[in-house]
């Protein structure tokens, strides 16, 4: 890993830390984040998946449900923030909890079936981390992203001068750009189905297989 990649990750760690606490407020994980965690477990529920990694799970609210609603055979939660993994230990040990980055996974090649992340992809460097989605992934496994996609630009990115900004809310075509230059299959890309009061959340899932 680059050194203003771990720079950019240790802030991001030291941020999430601090906001652990505030986190699970119902009220904010009903209307913005469940939703896509809803999606997430449909699609490994289809696709009969038995080992799966949540990556940067946070408090651990999806990878719980992971293990409560599916019973597959392990279940593992990643993150890098110590904060929010000490919240996700309180909640579940059906879980296997890991601190590690999303770009370099303590999986080996080939061991997991599927890797899903919901609300985080934009803190990644998003071509490494669909890359080692892939590289732990056995043939057939599945990899599902959630993440926010504006369906317009946004003032604040078009004022950020373009550069980062869209990257890192990529367009739909643009995150099946990342699928397939990290060597992965789409077979499904939709906007998260949410009420109408929460549409201003501008939300993507994202599903691709390793042939
Ligand atoms: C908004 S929270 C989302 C948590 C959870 N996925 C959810 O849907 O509720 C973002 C999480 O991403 C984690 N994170 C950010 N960048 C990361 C990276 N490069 N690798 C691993 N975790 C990361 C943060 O520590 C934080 O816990």
């Amino acid at each position: 890993m680059t050194a203003p990649r771990r720079r950019l990750n240790d802030s991001v760690t030291r941020f999430w830390s601090f906001a652990a606490p505030a986190y699970d407020q119902q009220c904010l994980q009903r209307l913005v984040y469940q939703p896509a965690q809803d999606e997430v477990i449909s699609a490994l529920r289809k696709h009969g998946s038995r080992r799966i990694a949540d990556i940067a799970c946070g408090t651990g609210i999806l990878a719980s449900r992971i293990a409560r609603e599916l019973r597959p055979d392990e279940t593992y939660g990643v993150d890098m923030s110590d904060g929010m993994l000490a919240q996700a230990r309180k909640r579940s040990s059906d879980v296997f909890w890991k601190k590690a980055p999303a770009e370099q996974l303590p999986f080996d090649d080939g061991f997991l079936d599927a890797v899903v992340t919901t609300s985080a992809f934009h803190f990644f460097d998003q071509p490494a981390a669909l890359r080692e989605f892939r590289r732990v992934l056995a043939p057939g496994g599945v990899v599902a992203v959630a993440t926010i996609s504006p369906r317009q630009l946004l003032p604040v990115q078009l004022f950020a001068a373009g550069a980062w900004a869209p990257a890192h809310n990529p367009s739909p075509a643009a995150v099946r750009a990342l699928f397939t230059g990290a060597g992965l299959v789409v077979e499904d890309q939709h906007r998260v189905r949410r009420p109408w009061w929460t549409q201003a959340v501008s939300d993507l899932i994202t599903i691709g297989v390793k042939r």
